[in-house]
């Protein structure tokens, strides 16, 4: 029988409540960033964000039972995110996932953030099977992953400093192209020349395939002291520097994961087209099958946290009401 998964997630800057099935219909996704909040501080306040997720969560909730139709009595499970992450706002909506769940009799499932990124791709790719390698990148993580089933993650590599999108975030903000960095970066640096600013490629050709990004910041940060370049080519030249490592670390990474069948991005980061098209040619240079969730559920959502709810549920994986948050939980 179809169930119906309500999803909440609120452990960064993103408040959103979703409904799913379990046969991959996204019934509705409501979502409120906080970029405005934010933008003053060039970064994510947490107490600012705890605040706007209290205010903004149950009218996300009604409004995605409203779009679906459906009332919280026609729930089969509440999931929501448990950590990691900001600490403030992971309560927020654990709390709430808690309530609503308690006060309607339904399970509650405690969704790791990370889990709810690597399973997306399943929820828009119904022949995406396990195992597949997946690329985590993401404003506080940049993994990868063998994902050999639910509850079942493989941690292959990590970065050893910044993650992925912290670089852009950083990048951006050292370039004056505003917050949230990402999409400003790709932006400018479709204006300039990826082979105008010599860069590092740290770790690149190392044994393990860690991820380093720190170091390309420091190197952002004095070239665009030195004055020579443009934002356009500084942003191009960073921006083909975080690919070219990607693809070497996940292309070293192919290599212990032999019985992958599919290289998968997920994460803000792979929203990123530069990123999804080279990813898509490695994939086709080890005849890998390549996929890459569409754009809005790469970016924080309650869909791929209710997605994951559904994925737990459907393997008996619930969770007691004194589940606690936690801003810390490797995979
Ligand atoms: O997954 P996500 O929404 O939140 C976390 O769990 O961290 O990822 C947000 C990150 C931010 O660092 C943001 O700058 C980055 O993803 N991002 C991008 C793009 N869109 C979002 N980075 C590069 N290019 C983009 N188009
Ligand atoms: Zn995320």
């Amino acid at each position: 029988m179809t169930k119906l998964i309500l999803g909440l997630e609120s452990s960064c800057d993103e408040t959103a409540a979703a409904i799913v099935t379990s046969d991959r219909r996204v019934l509705s996704h409501r979502l409120a960033g906080q970029e405005a909040a934010h933008r003053p501080y060039g970064g994510v306040v947490p107490e600012i964000a705890a605040r706007a997720h209290v205010e903004a969560l149950i009218p996300l909730v009604e409004g995605a039972l409203a779009d679906a139709g459906v009332t919280l009595a026609d729930v089969d499970a509440v999931a929501a995110t448990a950590g990691p992450g900001l600490i403030g706002g992971v309560m927020v909506g654990l709390v709430t996932g808690k309530a609503l769940a308690h006060a309607a009799g339904k399970p509650l499932v405690a969704v790791n953030h990370l889990e709810g990124h690597a399973l997306s791709p399943r929820l828009a790719d119904p022949d995406l099977d396990f195992p597949y390698l997946l690329l985590l990148v993401s404003g506080g993580h940049c993994q990868l992953l063998l994902v050999e089933g639910v509850a079942r993650y493989r941690r292959l590599a990590t970065t050893i400093d910044d993650a992925a999108g912290e670089a852009f975030d950083k990048t951006a903000k050292i370039l004056g192209l505003g917050f949230p960095g990402g999409p400003a970066v790709e932006r400018a640096a479709a204006l300039g020349n990826p082979k105008a600013v010599p860069l590092p490629r740290p770790l690149k050709g190392s044994a393990e395939p860690h991820f380093s990004f720190a170091g390309l910041k420091s190197a952002v940060v004095r070239a665009h002291a030195a004055g020579t370049w443009s934002p356009e080519d500084l942003a191009a030249s960073f921006q083909a520097a975080v690919v070219d490592c990607l693809i070497d670390r996940t292309a070293r990474a192919l290599h212990r994961a032999e019985d992958a069948t599919a290289l998968v991005v997920a994460g803000g980061v792979a929203a990123n087209g530069a990123v999804r098209a080279s990813l898509l040619k490695l994939a086709n240079d080890n005849a890998l099958r390549f996929v890459a969730p569409p754009l809005w559920l790469c970016t924080d959502n309650a869909a791929m946290i209710a997605w994951a709810g559904a994925e737990r549920f459907a393997a008996g994986l619930t969770d007691p009401l004194d589940m606690p948050a936690r801003p810390r939980w490797p995979l």
